[in-house]
């Protein structure tokens, strides 16, 4: 938290915005941990807006509305009985969406919706309730996408709780996985959608421009799911396996970490940038920019001295130059994303070694996310 109040503090009055993409709290049922998140929040949340999505910790229940035959067994009991009640009271985000608890619970909201905001349209999905074809998500996921107006918000960014890309193991939520695929990957594509975040894997994962498992074309995704909570299986070899990692980094995944932290996202009009602040060191350790030409830069950006910035901005200079603080200089939005679990604490991690090319050698055949 400290690092994003850094970064708050930095920006002056620049405009920004903080995205929390799903399982916000971690209270599963017990009222008092919601208050604790709050008032771990509070020093950020009382200065920008705080936009969240829904996540299967605040909803996830047998008895859920939404249950289809092919999802029977991803759903259990990951929301401790919340039934998106408690999330449906205490945040109140744009749009209209609903759903039936189909108890006398009052309807859950803050499902889907979307705004602009600066140079880029945001857009936030429940992968918790009906996305499916035919569904009032989809259909507003649709119509949203298809009447942006890109010249006002040249870049798109989707949001949403379960991945439709991940390499960690994702063995429970593969056929809701597969659905994602089928019915929504082809309108993030045709409405070329710049940039997808996702949470649930509790860890980094960025991937290639992509459609279809296929590099090239397509909405950059990438799983943030890395703001505090674990229980996600490393993806390192085994002390006695040194030669098998247990999963193997496909060449579509560009950019894979285990470190806690957050993300931050910069865009005008010329390029938007998105880098990954480490927890235990404040520091970047991956960027990725995408320019206007529709090009993807994965390069890593470059700190420059103090004295430096002062040149940039006041506008003596330096514009053009690869760095960090020039995208802040000429920001349009701002965007922190930050996920998952801070009750169980920042902990601080060292950097890991991502191995690469070798056979999946499965560990855990149980996901806890
Ligand atoms: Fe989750």
């Amino acid at each position: 938290m400290k690092w994003i109040a850094r970064d708050i503090e930095a920006l002056g009055d620049k405009p920004a915005l903080i995205s929390h993409i799903g399982d916000i709290s971690y209270a599963r049922g017990y009222s008092w941990v919601w208050d604790h998140f709050f008032n771990q929040i509070e020093p950020v949340a009382s200065k920008v807006p705080y936009h969240v999505c829904i996540g299967n910790h605040e909803y996830d229940w047998p008895l859920q509305p939404w249950k289809p035959d092919w999802a029977m067994y991803i759903y259990s009991k990951d929301g401790g009985g919340e039934c998106g009640v408690p999330y449906s009271l205490k945040f109140n985000m744009p749009g209209n969406s609903s759903e039936s608890t189909k108890s006398r619970a009052p309807p859950t909201r803050n499902l889907y919706y979307s705004f602009d905001f600066g140079v880029v349209h945001f857009v936030y999905l429940s992968t918790e309730t009906n996305f499916l074809k035919g569904s009032e998500q989809y259909k507003f996921l649709k119509k949203d996408l298809e009447s942006v107006d890109r010249v006002k918000t040249p870049w798109v960014v989707v949001q949403g709780h379960r991945p439709m890309y991940t390499t960690s193991n994702n063995g429970r939520d593969r056929p809701i996985t597969e659905k994602m695929l089928e019915h929504l990957e082809p309108l993030l594509v045709d409405n070329k959608v710049n940039l997808a975040l996702w949470g649930h894997v509790h860890r980094y994962e960025r991937f290639c421009p992509i459609n279809n498992f296929t590099c090239g074309s397509g909405p950059v995704h990438v799983v943030i799911g890395m703001a505090g909570q674990d229980w996600q299986p490393i993806w390192e070899p085994r002390s006695n396996h040194p030669d098998m990692p247990i999963f193997p980094q496909p060449a579509h995944s560009i950019y894979r970490g285990g470190e806690f932290g957050y993300t931050k996202l910069i865009a005008n009009r010329e390029r938007l940038t998105f880098t990954y602040i480490g927890n235990h060191d404040g520091e970047m350790h991956d960027s990725m920019e995408m320019l206007a030409t529709g090009e993807v830069v994965n390069g890593k950006i470059t700190n420059i001295p103090s004295s430096e910035v002062k040149d940039i901005d006041e506008g003596k200079g330096k514009v053009g130059k690869t760095s960090y603080l020039w995208y802040v200089q000429g920001a349009g939005v701002l965007l922190f994303g930050l996920l998952v679990g801070y009750l169980l604490g920042f902990m601080s991690r060292a950097k890991k070694e991502v191995v690469t090319n070798k056979e999946w050698i499965p560990l855990k055949t149980t996901e806890e996310t």
